[in-house]
């Protein structure tokens, strides 16, 4: 059977309202996917991380039990990635049944293999993280991670363990033998030296708290974060349809914050192995969007309301910004100057004017018809263009992906520049002219596909802008073939330019 594609985003905290930093990861997920999606079978995973102190704490400082917060806040994230256009194939919480009851077989599982087994824990804990600390990892006694530094809490508790320390060998051996499994390198760096310094049991059960997946035949619930990693799986349908979830796993990439590596690349994989599956082909640690320097998220106040970026600039400027600014896996900084300069510059004048300029002259000379193709100075040139860029997004370099691309928006930009239509019409070179206006539209049409998964709706507005009904989302080893664009096609340029220019107040 052949694989699908399956991309993962973590599930994410439902404490609060979404941010900026939510919205990235589902957007690079929804990239990745609708890429894959033009060459064959594609699923799309992504939800929200329920249980856990955390939650139950906003809950309560909301004046609501858990679940009814749970049910309120999902809309919003789910309103969120729609107002992204972001196409998801299924969105778990961990709160619904089919999850809770997975969760529970594979405790199950578990315990009868032996790993895991019960005993008692004493150590720090950090509500904030829902992590356990050593106390010699601890900053004047307080949580060692730089975004929180909150107090940590004593907890003794009999416990049931999970036996990673049987897995640190594997693990090592792992690592060694797939060297580009956790990338990018500074992750797999920071997590070699993890294993090499040594793994230890760790607990997970909580007896102190009721809000969580209960453990079979009682004691407290499920840690948070063993309960939520299982969500990759069970919307797979894993030990209920044999059928999906072998078609789907190993994951071809699961995207994460690098501050979650460790869950993902570590505690994630003991886990499958445990349970007999393998470990996904690619954990992707991506960086942090910052702002002052800082990460951007709730804890520190700075969050950035997504859906006002979104009336600001448009979904699609956003979408192409994120995935522009930084080398995905590197921090970038977010200004609100940064992306209306992007806007203006890239995509108004050199994306926007390429297709008012080029169909307004098509209407001028040619009745908005696409003429007959000419000799062609694109064919050749850019052959390869699509397999560059379709390589660069498979390895996950999505801005290395969008200069390509932006190679032909240049040099058809340059084309107009120098060839000057308008000279050719005004000499009667009518042969000249036809070529040139057939390689813009054509060039046009490539840019509209290759753009799709980076920018939905502005490239559908480009193919409906020539005349064009489908084929905007196909294979790309089809469509792409120079001269695809029919002769006589009734172009429909638009009154609006696609990215009306803004003015801009930079500080
Ligand atoms: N619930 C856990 C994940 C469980 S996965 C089995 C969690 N949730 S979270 O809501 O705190 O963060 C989830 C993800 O949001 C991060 O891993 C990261 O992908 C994304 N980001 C949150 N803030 C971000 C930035 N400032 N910048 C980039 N991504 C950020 O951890």
């Amino acid at each position: 059977m052949t694989r699908g594609f399956y991309v993962t985003t973590p599930i994410y905290y439902i404490n609060g309202n979404p941010h900026i930093g939510h919205a990235y990861t589902t957007i690079v997920a929804d990239v990745l996917a609708r890429t894959a999606r033009t060459r064959g079978d594609a699923f799309f995973l992504t939800g929200t991380d329920e249980h856990g102190q955390k939650v139950a704490d906003a809950a309560k400082a909301a004046g609501l039990d858990p679940q009814t917060w749970c049910d309120r806040l999902v809309p919003k994230w789910k309103q969120l990635f729609a107002s992204f256009h972001v196409e998801y194939d299924d969105f778990i919480r961990t709160t619904e049944p089919r999850h809770e009851r997975l969760v529970q077989r594979v405790f199950e599982r578990l315990r009868e293999n032996g790993d895991v087994y019960r005993g008692v824990y004493e150590g720090w804990y950090c509500s904030n993280d829902e992590t356990f600390w050593l106390e010699s990892k601890l900053i004047e006694g307080r949580c060692p991670n730089p975004e929180c530094r909150r107090e940590v809490e004593w907890l003794s508790e009999e416990s049931w363990f999970f036996r990673l320390s049987k897995y640190n060998q594997p693990l090592l051996e792992h690592f060694r033998t797939h060297p580009n499994w956790v990338r990018p390198r500074s992750a797999y760096n920071e997590m070699m030296s993890m294993l090499e310094e040594g793994l230890e049991d760790f607990s997970i059960s909580r007896a102190a708290f009721d809000w969580g997946i209960p453990i079979p035949g009682g004691g407290g619930v499920i840690y948070v974060w063993f309960d939520a990693l299982l969500n990759y799986i069970t919307a797979l349908g894993w030990s209920e349809d044999d059928a999906r979830f072998r078609r789907y796993w190993p994951a071809t990439v699961q995207l994460i914050g690098k501050e979650i590596a460790r869950f993902h690349t570590i505690i994630w994989p003991a886990i499958l192995w445990s349970l007999g599956e393998k470990a996904p082909d690619l954990v992707f640690a991506h960086g942090w969007i910052t702002l002052d320097g800082q990460k951007i998220g709730k804890s520190l106040g700075n969050a950035v309301d997504p859906e006002t970026l979104v009336q600001r600039f448009g979904a699609d400027a956003i979408r192409y910004f994120l995935l522009r600014e930084g080398h995905f896996g590197s921090d970038f900084s977010y200004s609100e100057a940064k992306i209306a300069q992007r806007y203006n510059d890239e995509l108004g004048n050199d994306l926007g004017n390429l297709v008012r300029r080029t169909l307004t002259m098509l209407a001028r000379y040619r009745n908005g018809l696409v003429p007959q193709p000419g000799e062609t100075r694109f064919g050749e040139r850019f052959t390869e263009l699509p397999k560059r860029v379709e390589e660069a997004i498979f390895n996950l370099q999505f801005r290395d992906a969008l200069e390509e691309i932006w190679e032909l928006v240049s040099a058809l930009n340059r084309e107009i520049d120098e060839r000057k239509p308008w000279v050719l019409a005004k000499a009667g070179d009518e042969a000249a002219l036809d070529a040139l206006l057939y390689d813009l539209c054509e060039g046009i049409r490539w840019l509209a596909v290759m753009l799709a998964p980076f920018m939905p709706q502005k490239a559908g507005e480009i193919w409906e802008q020539l005349g064009l009904r489908t084929g905007l989302h196909g294979s790309w080893e089809q469509t792409l073939v120079w001269g695809g664009l029919g002769a006589q096609t009734q172009t429909a340029p638009s009154e609006t330019p696609l990215f009306p220019r803004l003015e801009i107040a930079v500080a």
